[in-house]
């Protein structure tokens, strides 16, 4: 027997071990005794990071969506598979049960076909946070279509980038969505974005706000009567292990979108074994995690983990300020949440605004909570313990990446012991290294260095969509024989890791190297300081000097500006030393960001130098509007 399921440190540890010294045989027995599988593999593993190339559990056939669905339908047929909170309070929540799923995915699945989707098709889903988004990337993997989901919030632009990109056959969208008490045209987008894109032959259309939307003859359906006529029966395709599964898009630190791809047997074990162990599932909990499906976040722990567990996992259509600040936590006293897994910047978000919004909520459910994308700092993380998990409840750190497909580094609550800001410990199966700029990995504990992965895992993406050597250049050539994730850890002295951030965020000041996430944490230790941004700019002296854009808290008296400079210094040489000090703050209003919550240092680096005639493409911001505040502030 496997241990499937990790129950104290000891436990870790062992399982650990085994994983590393056999991941093979480690991996066999989890894939052996936890799925269900149309024809055994032939070999657990094929490898060569040189191609590079990975292949787990060649020879194996299997459908995803049997895993997730079908063979729960004897034990857990009438149990919650997706309970949906839509943006709207008063409308009721809708509990979908795995034999609803069943029949709406294989409704769906029909529907495809009957529009002329095969397996290997690519179709794209820019969908809000429906059931139909759930159900149509399950119905895609169903048939063995590649699914590739686009965020329902990137422009006509992008959207048709990503569409060309993987010439998609089919776009499947809704005649519009809710987004807190506004609505947003999807339909137009897609509209727009169609404009340059000859591949689609057909526009599925979901109705959600009854928008008085245009329908182009001959290339837009309405889904709704389609699927009231198909058959509730859809045989599943079956697949190899390493057929392509799904493509999702992830920004580069230049140029056009990567299209990772990632397949099926590997990408399954691997999530569904996350899930189980990171979240600590039993079976009657009800677990929520805030991402939109339209990220990583949500392919991996929204549909396919909890479901290939049989799991109730949420979906959230609405925005954590509306009607106000107390959504998130009146969603998780009214469907009694267990687990809870959200973004550090939510986080922040929601802790700016105080407790009156929390205090009024039940919050006694909550076991678990879990954060992810980004580095969360230590004032947002005894925020999140003390007032939402009320120390209590253990809270994952979990760092992993679009390309890793699945949690690399976490604790395993109630196993690790946590410690603010570190992610901890590897998952079992994955191989850390930590590379010093010569190529060398640097061994032993309390030591910092960038982060590359050893081994291969089963969910790690297998290429970038029509670019292999693109591929190869960005994760296997800076160090030789390793995955590079491109950010930078530390391991401390009990061999924890901390994520320092990204080591292209890594400003070199009279030559010593300087992570910006460690001084931004500094700075917001400042008690009037909500959140900062350091970037370099250049200097006559020391090369680049670091320049600081801060948002106050909005307490309500007046600070004395100059002071809060001086005090924010003060703080960063105790923490981190004078080299850190900033030559330069700003006081602004917003910070840019991308949809996913990262600061777009980018244009902050351009305003910082004074370098303003040509900011790039803003285009995948979330809140374009802030720049010329910034601009104008720094003038
Ligand atoms: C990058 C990957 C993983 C799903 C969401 C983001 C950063 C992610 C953490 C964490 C510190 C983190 C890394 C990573 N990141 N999780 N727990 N602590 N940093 O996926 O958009 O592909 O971004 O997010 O820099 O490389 P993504």
């Amino acid at each position: 027997m496997s241990n499937y399921h990790i129950k104290n440190l000891e436990e870790y540890f062992q399982v650990y071990r085994k994983s590393v010294r056999n991941p093979e045989n480690f991996w066999e027995e989890i894939a052996e005794e936890h799925f269900l599988w149309r024809k055994r593999w032939d070999k657990v593993l094929d490898w060569d990071f040189t191609k590079p190339e990975v292949k787990w559990f060649e020879g194996a056939k299997l459908n995803i969506t049997e895993n997730c669905i079908d063979r729960h339908l004897v034990t857990r047929g009438n149990k919650t598979a997706i309970l949906f909170e839509p943006n709207n309070p008063e409308e009721e929540a809708q509990h979908i049960t795995y034999n609803d799923l069943y029949k709406r995915v294989n409704k769906f699945a029909n529907v495809l076909k009957s529009k002329g989707i095969k397996k290997g098709d690519r179709v794209c889903i820019y969908l809000p946070m429906i059931p139909e988004l759930a159900i149509s990337v399950l119905a895609c993997a169903r048939i063995g279509a590649i699914h590739s989901v686009v965020f329902a919030g990137f422009s006509s632009n992008a959207l048709a980038t990503r569409i060309n990109d993987s010439e998609c056959k089919m776009v499947i969208t809704s005649d519009g969505s809710y987004r807190g008490n506004k609505t947003i045209d999807l339909k137009g987008i897609v509209d727009e974005a169609l404009r340059e894109c000859p591949t689609i032959e057909n526009v599925l259309v979901a109705k959600r706000i009854n928008a008085n939307i245009q329908m182009k003859v001959g290339r837009d359906i309405w889904l709704q009567p389609l699927l009231n006529e198909a058959s509730e029966d859809c045989e599943a395709e079956v697949m190899d292990a390493e057929d392509p599964l799904f493509i999702l898009y992830t920004s580069g630190s230049t140029g056009k979108p990567k299209g990772m791809l990632h397949t099926t047997a590997g990408y399954m074990v691997y999530t569904a074994y996350t899930f189980k162990n990171v979240f600590q599932y039993k079976e009657n909990d009800v677990y929520w995690c805030t991402a939109d499906i339209g990220w990583i976040t949500g392919h991996s722990y929204i549909v396919y983990g909890p479901l290939a567990n049989g799991a109730t996992t949420v979906m959230f259509e609405g925005v954590p300020s509306y009607p106000d600040y107390g959504r998130f936590w009146e969603i998780v006293e009214k469907h009694k949440i267990n687990q809870f897994y959200t973004a550090p910047t939510a986080i922040r978000a929601l802790a700016k605004e105080g407790l009156s919004h929390v205090d009024n909520h039940d919050l006694s459910s909550l076991k678990i909570l879990g954060t992810v994308g980004e580095p969360i700092n230590e004032e947002a993380w005894h925020w999140y313990d003390d007032n939402i998990g009320k120390r209590k409840s253990p809270i994952v750190d979990t760092w992993w990446q679009t390309e890793t497909g699945g949690i690399m580094i976490t604790p395993i609550p109630f196993s690790t012991p946590t410690k603010p800001t570190y992610a901890t410990l590897p998952f079992p199966g994955i191989q850390p290294a930590l590379m010093d700029a010569e190529g060398s990995e640097i061994k032993g504990n309390q030591v910092e260095g960038r982060l590359c992965i050893k081994f291969p895992w089963p969910s790690m993406a297998r290429t970038i969509w029509g670019n292999h050597q693109r591929y190869k250049d960005t994760y296997f050539s800076s160090f030789e024989n390793k995955y590079f994730t491109g950010d930078g850890a530390l391991r401390d002295e009990v061999g924890y890791y901390r994520i320092t951030g990204r080591v292209d965020d890594v400003i070199i000041v009279s030559g010593h190297n300087l992570g910006t996430a460690p001084i931004e944490d500094a700075i917001n230790e400042h008690p009037a300081v909500a959140e900062s941004a350091i970037v370099g700019f250049p200097h006559d002296i020391k090369g680049n000097a670091l320049y600081g854009y801060v948002i106050l808290k909005d307490t309500g008296e007046s600070r004395n500006q100059e002071n809060v400079r001086k005090e924010i210094n003060q703080i960063i040489t105790e923490q981190i030393g004078p080299i850190a000090k900033l030559d330069k703050i700003q006081f602004t209003q917003g910070l840019p960001k991308t949809r996913s919550g990262k600061i777009m240092r980018r244009i902050l680096r351009k305003i910082a130098s004074k370098d303003i005639s040509n900011l790039g493409d803003t285009s995948t911001l979330l809140n374009p509007e802030v720049v010329q505040g910034i601009i104008d502030e720094a003038l």
